[in-house]
């Protein structure tokens, strides 16, 4: 039996009132959400700790890209903050994971570690544009492969890359993936979409949802369809 699906909430807003707003009245219905660059630039590591006394559990999507130290020691400099999620990009190669992980293990035992193997935003000519002559789908499967191999607890793809990965990396990593929209809505700048449970079916372990329950009219009621829809229970 496939393992569940969760929601996580992509708090992509400008200021932590907003996301304390958006946030505070979902407590208790929804379990996870996710705290990024934006807020995090803003506000500092203390909003960890805000979100998680609310009951929350926090992904915090940072995306560490630079020299195996400064992001071993950036890791480190989380020490005893409450997330338990943390992304890193798998381009900064073997070694890096390497390091990245293991400063989790001694600072952050309850945290996974996911990669980033290529972002959303590159296609094939910005692929180009750095020197990668693979297709985006090899490039995807190299890195997840190398990554994995070099500790990450699990990897950040688009729903379209799930069943490919979950074959060929089996049931071990834990696959997160954002890019979820239902055919009726507005795709926003995401264009390799799935449904809530299309990705779930498809071996998600987490779907990363933001603007489709931001901007809807009842944001708790959107919460509840979608948890329902993958089969969450709290
Ligand atoms: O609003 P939307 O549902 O598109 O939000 C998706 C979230 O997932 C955003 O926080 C976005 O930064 C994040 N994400 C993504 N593509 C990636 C990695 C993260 O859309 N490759």
């Amino acid at each position: 039996m496939a393992s569940p699906c969760r929601l996580i909430l992509a708090l992509d807003v400008e200021t932590k009132e907003e996301a304390l707003a958006l946030a505070r009245p979902l407590a208790g219905n929804l379990a996870w959400v996710k705290l990024g660059l934006q807020l995090f630039t803003r506000h500092g590591p203390g909003i960890v700790d805000e979100f998680h006394a609310l009951g929350f559990k926090v992904f915090l999507d940072l995306k560490f890209h630079d020299i195996p130290n400064t992001v071993s020691s950036a890791i480190k400099s989380l020490k005893g903050r409450p997330c338990s999620l943390l992304t890193i990009h798998t381009a900064g190669g073997p070694e890096m994971i390497a390091r990245a992980t293991e400063a989790a293990r001694d600072t952050l035992p309850n945290c996974q570690v996911l990669g980033v193997t290529v972002l959303t935003s590159m296609d094939q000519t910005q692929l180009s544009a750095i020197g990668v002559q693979s297709s985006t789908e090899e490039q995807v499967r190299l890195l997840a492969r190398m990554g994995t191999q070099a500790g990450l607890n699990g990897l950040v793809c688009s729903p379209l890359e799930l069943s490919i990965l979950r074959s060929e990396l089996g049931a071990g990593p834990t696959l997160v993936t954002p890019g979820i929209r239902y055919p009726s809505a507005a795709a926003d700048d995401q264009s390799r979409i799935m449904t809530p449970a299309q990705a779930a079916a498809a071996g998600a372990n987490f779907i990363v949802v933001g603007r489709p329950i931001l901007k809807a009219a009842d944001p708790f009621a959107e919460t509840l369809k979608i948890r329902r829809e993958i089969g969450e229970a709290l």
